[in-house]
């Protein structure tokens, strides 16, 4: 095999492999810098997961230990790629589950050591944030970026990559998380977000109304914990538990998360006079969010950018062009490698 000492590197194309372990989706991907993305695997835990109710670590680790590799030869192939054509690897670092993330941060550097090239670790979150890049029309900067995923939900005023200013974020439950803890206490299973927005496409609106959690207070924080207790008391309190009880209660918080998740992007828009709205994380997926966030893109006029919604959840594509936008601006890293669970986003200003 043809070796790569780390000085070619910087002449050459740059060409990045991406690692994604961070939860339960073992992701792999390609990204060229002439070519855009090559290619890009998934594998998701859910049907592991599913009988518990939520990811459970342990498990999450030991999948990724036994489907790593062989995803990562899988996209090699698909990409029409030999290891020597590969100049640097990129590795989500946290934020997420420890031993998940060691998997990916130890099998990223070790490959890179073999292969004599570079390895970077990535943010998590700011993978998500940079997503929306690997589509055409891709967003330029600044923009206001709304992150929602499992674990986070936070508006961040973007001036350029690395330079992220927190607005405002959820102070107990990310909306995601709120997304699944609600269809489990409605019985809907795991993971909530599709599940629930599943159910609610057989919903009657107006038949329950939740709150819209903050909105009658200045700022730009978030809270979903209290909404998930108003589905519970409302669902225990149904004396006929049926299907369209259920579609409709789905609905109802489908609609209250929304809407919050609007008034605060609305806020932010108006509060920084950004005219653009990045939306990233797995519940951007979200096809009702995306119509809504359309129309109010129309009424502001301004302009609004998601990714496909298979680069909204996790995904390696957003973390083989983090990984290749770091390494190209000269981002460095030693031989050692640490995980960070929990990793501020600010903190890579
Ligand atoms: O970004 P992501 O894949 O993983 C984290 O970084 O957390 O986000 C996963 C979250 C889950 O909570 C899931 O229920 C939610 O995204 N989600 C959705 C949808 N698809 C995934 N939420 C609402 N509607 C969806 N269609
Ligand atoms: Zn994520």
């Amino acid at each position: 095999m043809t070796k790569i000492k780390f000085c070619d590197v910087v002449t050459m194309t740059m060409r990045i492999l991406g690692i994604e372990t961070s939860c339960d989706e073992t992701a792999v991907a390609i990204y060229d810098e002439t070519q855009g993305l090559l290619a890009h695997t998934l594998y998701s835990q859910i049907a592991l997961h599913a009988k518990y109710g939520g990811v459970v670590p342990e498990l999450a680790s030991r999948d990724h230990v036994r489907k790593l590799l062989p995803l990562i030869k899988e996209v090699l192939h698909a990409a029409n790629t030999q290891p020597h054509e590969i100049t640097g690897v990129a590795y989500t670092a946290g934020p997420g589950l420890v031993g998940a993330l060691l998997v990916g941060a130890a099998t990223g550097r070790s490959l890179a050591w073999a292969w004599r090239v570079p390895a970077i670790g990535v943010h998590h979150m700011e993978g998500h944030l940079l997503a929306p890049m690997l589509e055409n029309p891709a967003p330029t900067f600044p923009f206001l970026a709304l992150l929602v995923s499992g674990g986070h939900t936070q508006l961040i005023e973007v001036q350029a990559i690395g330079r992220y200013r927190l607005l405002g974020e959820s102070i107990d439950d990310a909306a995601g998380e709120a997304f699944d803890k609600v269809a489990k206490l409605l019985g809907l299973g795991y993971p909530g977000g599709p599940a629930i927005a599943r159910v609610a496409q057989q919903g009657k609106s107006g038949r329950f109304t939740f709150s819209r959690p903050m909105t009658q207070r200045p700022g730009l924080d978030l809270s979903f914990s209290g909404l998930k207790t108003q589905v519970l008391t409302t669902w225990q309190a149904q004396t006929i538990q049926d299907e369209q009880t259920r579609a409709d209660i789905a609905l109802a918080f489908e609609e209250a998360v929304i809407d919050t998740l609007l008034i605060k992007a609305q806020r932010a828009l108006q509060q920084t006079g950004l005219k653009t709205l990045v939306i990233a994380g797995g519940v951007g997926a979200n096809q009702w969010l995306r119509t809504r966030l359309q129309q109010l893109a129309n009424e502001l006029n301004i302009q609004v950018f998601y990714p496909r919604p298979i680069f909204c959840t996790d995904n390696g594509a957003m973390i083989a062009y983090t990984g290749y936008v770091r390494l190209k601006a000269g981002f460095q890293e030693p031989l050692s490698f640490n995980v960070q669970p929990r990793w501020s986003m600010e903190s890579l200003n």
